[in-house]
């Protein structure tokens, strides 16, 4: 028998204001034609002010435990990833935890930038397999429109705000690939790629900073190794490509998605796509996608997904289940 984290529940959240891509005509030198052919981004949901990235985690988390039938109380666990936290300190996690009138268990943050639901979903695998959690909530959480230069017409335009969450229930198994749950994770970093994708400030340097990014640089990577962490953790899991029902990669770019799915032979049509009106939401976009999957239908019990993540760091990894 093998304990499986198996998914009972995803739910999401976005900010009501959303903002079209003509909107930046305004201040920036750019325009619709450019960002959507050059991104795929057509819009973006941005954080009214005063709304933190717990307000959004919360909801999203309310929306996973009604879809899973549970109340807070029914939770272990509560991981949020997350790089823009409401305060340096208590943790996000803690702080949604309190909202959400959860009076037991634990609550961490994971910080692995856009990568963070792949580390996020990996630990909480380890927590269920080891028998030291039943339920976990995984959530991705960001405001990046707080990061944002906008001035900087190469960055702000890509990036937008959500909270997407899922619910991890313990299953026992027979240990094979037919198993519903997780199947195999996998998650990788190298620090010396630290000058592609970065935050300009932070706590130690008494500022909040700005994101920079040498955009074509992190592109090349993020199509080689979204393609090659999702190979070897499907090979993980005893399946391969031809396997994959879905892929729902992290959403930073329409043609990084079009190149990843090209390099593993899995047609478009398999791929589900949210970053044309989400734009990128770091580790928030695989749960908002999962969840807007579920809601239309597309995952159905059974299905095999492979998600993806890459950003900052660098750091990566990807997560193979069954629905
Ligand atoms: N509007 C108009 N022109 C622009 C804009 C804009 N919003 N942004 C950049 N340009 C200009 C540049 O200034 C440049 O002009 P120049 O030739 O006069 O110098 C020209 O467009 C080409 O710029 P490039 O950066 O070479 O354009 P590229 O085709 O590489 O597209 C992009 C840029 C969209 C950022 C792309 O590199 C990319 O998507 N990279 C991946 C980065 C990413 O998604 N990061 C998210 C965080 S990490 C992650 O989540 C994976």
């Amino acid at each position: 028998m093998t304990l499986r984290a198996v998914v009972r529940g995803i739910g999401h959240y976005l900010p009501e204001r959303v903002v079209e891509n003509a909107e930046f005509e305004k201040t920036l030198d750019t325009n619709d034609a450019w960002i959507s052919s050059r991104t795929g981004i057509e819009r973006r949901h941005f954080a009214a002010e005063g709304e933190t990235t717990s307000d959004l985690g919360v909801n999203a988390c309310e929306a996973a435990l009604s879809d899973a039938g549970l109340v807070a109380d029914d939770v272990d666990a509560l991981i949020v990833a997350t790089s823009t936290p409401d305060l340096t300190f208590p943790s996000a996690a803690t702080m949604i935890q309190g909202k959400l009138g959860m009076t037991r268990g634990f609550a961490f943050d994971v910080q692995a930038v856009c990568a963070g639901f792949a580390y996020a979903m990996t630990t909480a695998n380890s927590l269920i397999s080891s028998g030291q959690a039943q339920r976990v909530l995984v959530v991705g959480s960001e405001t990046f429109s707080r990061l944002m230069d906008w001035t900087d017409r190469g960055t702000c335009v890509l990036f937008g705000d959500g909270a997407g969450a899922v619910l991890l229930e313990a299953r026992n198994a027979a240990g094979t690939p037919d198993d519903r749950g997780i199947l195999a994770a996998e998650i990788h970093s190298d620090g010396r790629y630290k000058d592609i994708l970065y935050v300009d400030g932070g706590v130690s340097t008494h500022t909040t900073g700005h994101l920079r990014m040498q955009g074509k640089e992190v592109f090349r990577h993020a199509v080689e190794k979204l393609a090659g962490t999702a190979r070897t953790t499907l090979a993980k899991a005893g399946l391969e490509p031809a396997d994959v029902d879905w892929i729902v990669p992290h959403q930073a770019n329409l043609r990084i998605l079009t190149a990843t799915a090209d390099r593993l032979n899995v047609p478009m049509e398999k791929v589900v796509v949210t970053v044309q009106d989400h734009g990128n939401t770091s580790a928030a976009s695989i749960p908002l996608a999962l969840s807007v999957a579920k809601a239309d239908g597309r995952l159905k019990e059974g299905d095999v997904v492979v998600t993806g993540a890459i950003g900052g760091g660098l750091a990566w990894g990807s997560v193979v289940f069954r629905v």
